[in-house]
């Protein structure tokens, strides 16, 4: 597509200073009207977050992606949700993703053809067939396109933080064992929610001889987890925990399932993103909240309920470096782009992949 000097270089916003932005995100804004939808994840800083139509967790987002209207998502969030929503959008609907160095980490740790190796082994060791009767994949929304296409194909499907416990559930409707990708705790959490014991969890790993496991324990598995992590939620430690109550007798502890099982055990909840801000916002006044999740959502929460004392787990705070990516720069960039008819930085999944990872995502979709 054709761009113009006017909105096109972005390497001009990038030296702007964040309070120009607001009037100019703003007219674009406006002038896009209901041809755009903007959609922001809660990890987003307040510049940003600001100019979203619709917040909320990872789940949430999906499905405002699955019943958007208009040509443009904007998605200020990082890169799978984007080809999530990419996926669910109608045909004709471009996705965007501001900054595409916006990647995660975590779903980095999960590589196509690593997963396919793995599950050849599985099916090399009789615990599966290739199309899955043995086994049901699940991955967390946190992996790529790719990952999702995987599952789908293989009778698996997609789950999020506020909806593990239920695909679980329906995992084990259909297999007597599950490979959950590409988060260990959230996988580990959520088996030990329903009773699994840790033996019959076990974790594999990419890097080592048949993921480091025996035959015999993959056999007795009922939970095979991938060995990936969130780097912003595995540093909360139990520690943390035993500091803040001894600091603050009376404060609960809220933890986002992506943390360690030590924490999580010490915790007196745990959740989405969207929960843990439910839980504080219901919660009476005067109460106090120690929180283990992304700094960016603690700091806005603690702001927007200044009758109640919210702080972060740990004391440094922990920051998501890539969904911080987005800057009001990169936003202003995009929308005054779409305002001269320039799409940049479009998200498109390939057609084949596309297929099956909407067969995960509307799996995922149907159940609580
Ligand atoms: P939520 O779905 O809870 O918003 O989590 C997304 C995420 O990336 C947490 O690290
Ligand atoms: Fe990925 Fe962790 Fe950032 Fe969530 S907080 S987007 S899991 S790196």
């Amino acid at each position: 597509m054709a761009t113009t000097a006017t909105a096109c270089t972005l390497d001009n916003y990038l030296v702007l200073p964040d309070h120009t932005m607001d009037e100019r995100i703003g007219a674009a804004r406006e002038q896009l009207g209901r041809d755009v939808v903007i959609l922001g994840h809660h990890y987003q800083r307040d510049e940003v977050i600001r100019f979203a139509d619709i917040t909320g967790d990872s789940y949430r987002l999906s499905q405002e992606a699955a019943r958007a209207e208009g040509k443009y998502i904007v998605f200020c969030g990082v890169h799978f949700m984007a080809e999530s929503a990419d996926v669910l959008a109608r045909p004709g609907q471009a996705t965007l993703l501001p900054d595409l160095n916006a990647g995660c980490s975590m779903a980095d740790m999960a590589e196509i053809g690593e997963v396919e190796d793995a599950w050849a082994q599985f099916v090399n060791l009789g615990l599966t067939s290739e199309e899955g009767q043995g086994i049901t994949p699940i991955t967390y929304m946190n992996s790529t396109a790719a990952i999702k296409a995987f599952c789908g194909e293989r009778g698996g499907l997609v789950c999020t933080s506020s909806n593990a416990n239920g695909a679980f559930k329906w995992g084990f409707s259909k297999n007597q064992k599950i490979f959950f990708l590409p988060d260990q705790h959230l996988g580990r959490n959520t088996g030990f929610g329903m009773n699994i014991p840790l033996d019959e969890m076990v974790v594999w790993d990419p890097y080592m001889l048949q993921g480091g496991l025996t035959a015999d324990r993959l056999r007795k598995a009922k939970v095979i987890l991938w060995k990936g992590h969130c780097s912003v939620h595995q540093r909360f430690l139990p520690e943390h925990v035993d500091k803040v109550r001894a600091k603050y007798p009376d404060i609960k502890v809220i933890v986002h399932p992506e943390c360690r099982l030590e924490v999580c055990q010490k915790a007196d909840a745990i959740g989405s993103t969207e929960r843990l801000i439910k839980i504080v916002r219901e919660a009476p006044a005067g109460s106090k909240f120690a929180i283990g999740t992304e700094i960016h959502l603690i700091n806005r929460l603690a702001k927007s309920t200044p009758d109640k004392m919210v702080i972060t787990l740990d004391d440094a705070g922990c920051l998501c470096t890539t969904m911080y990516r987005i800057s009001p720069q990169h936003l202003c960039w995009a929308l005054e782009n779409l305002v001269e008819g320039n799409v940049v930085n479009q998200i498109k999944v390939r057609e084949d992949v596309k297929h099956w990872a909407k067969v995960a995502l509307d799996r995922m979709l149907e159940i609580q």
